[in-house]
């Protein structure tokens, strides 16, 4: 079977189109760090688009929580990211639901579950950044938990959070965790929240996906035998041996001479439109 590059799946590239723009026009509220963020996160989706990494899904695996994601999707439809919805909707028979934790917390496996959309577990295979969404039952409480060398942000899409009690976020909004620094998430008592997220940090963090739970021990990563294939390929670039994967890095695409063809290859016509969101934001902000 030959490989399955993102481009052959067009619904995938729409998704990350949308979550590029989405970062792009998210406010920042003034902050620079949080500006930085967002730039670093869309930066890497747009190296991975023209990266045109291989994908590989995994089984469409469910999980109790997502009862509520018909509920929580059309409830952000209302919202000004409607295109962003739309787009996940259209993956959503896709998507494989994780916990991501070895030791369940009591009661949590009813509540919660995430779908990853591109990162070294895939489906889009990258080692850029970790993008995906993330539901929560009504009436959810996530233990508190930090990310090692990871900087992460939530941004709601439908429903309510809020973190740590200090406030609640309701749609449209983000909130912002660097490295860290612990957090606790309790969701709204009527309605299924949904959130996106994106990791950033150094490759190996993200590689490693490194979390630490105060209240479940240490987070498993999903697809792991994936992501020893992809820190295998990403080894054999850098000594010069051929592979298919380039994880949307330019150091290895400049290393193997499979990579330099590979880079190549790579299509144009991937740029977002840019007055989508801007639009959309500016009557708001
Ligand atoms: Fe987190």
């Amino acid at each position: 079977m030959p490989v399955q590059r993102l481009k052959d799946w067009p619904d995938w590239v729409y998704l990350l189109r949308e979550y590029y723009e989405f970062y792009r026009y998210l406010p920042s509220g003034g902050s620079t760090k949080i500006r930085a963020h967002q730039r670093t996160v869309r930066e890497g989706i747009s190296r991975v688009m023209r990266a045109n990494p291989e994908m590989e899904f995994m089984d469409a695996a469910r999980k109790p929580v997502v009862t509520h994601f018909r509920r929580a999707l059309d409830e952000g439809r209302n919202e000004r990211h409607a295109p962003l919805i739309r787009a996940i909707d259209a993956v959503s028979a896709q998507l494989s639901w994780q916990y991501g934790y070895e030791k369940m917390p009591k009661g949590l496996e009813r509540k919660f579950a995430y779908a990853e959309f591109m990162g070294p577990a895939g489906p889009v295979l990258t080692d850029e950044v970790i993008i995906g969404i993330v539901l929560f039952a009504p009436g959810c409480i996530y233990p508190a938990h930090a990310h090692d060398g990871i900087t992460e942000s939530y941004i709601c899409l439908s429903g309510a959070v809020s973190e740590n009690h200090q406030g609640v976020y309701a749609p449209g909004s983000l909130i912002f965790n660097p490295p860290g620094t612990s957090h606790r998430i309790t969701t709204s008592d009527l309605e299924p929240s949904l959130l996106a997220y994106a990791w950033e940090g150094p490759r190996d963090k993200l590689a490693g996906r490194s979390c630490r739970s105060r209240a479940a021990g240490p987070r498993e990563f999903a697809g792991a035998e994936r992501t020893r294939r992809v820190a295998r390929r990403v080894a054999c670039a850098a000594a010069g041996i051929p592979t298919r994967y380039v994880g949307g890095s330019r150091q290895l695409r400049r290393d193997g001479p499979l990579l330099a063809r590979t880079a190549s290859d790579v299509p144009q016509g991937t740029r977002p439109d840019p007055g989508r969101y801007r639009s959309l934001y500016r009557q708001a902000y």
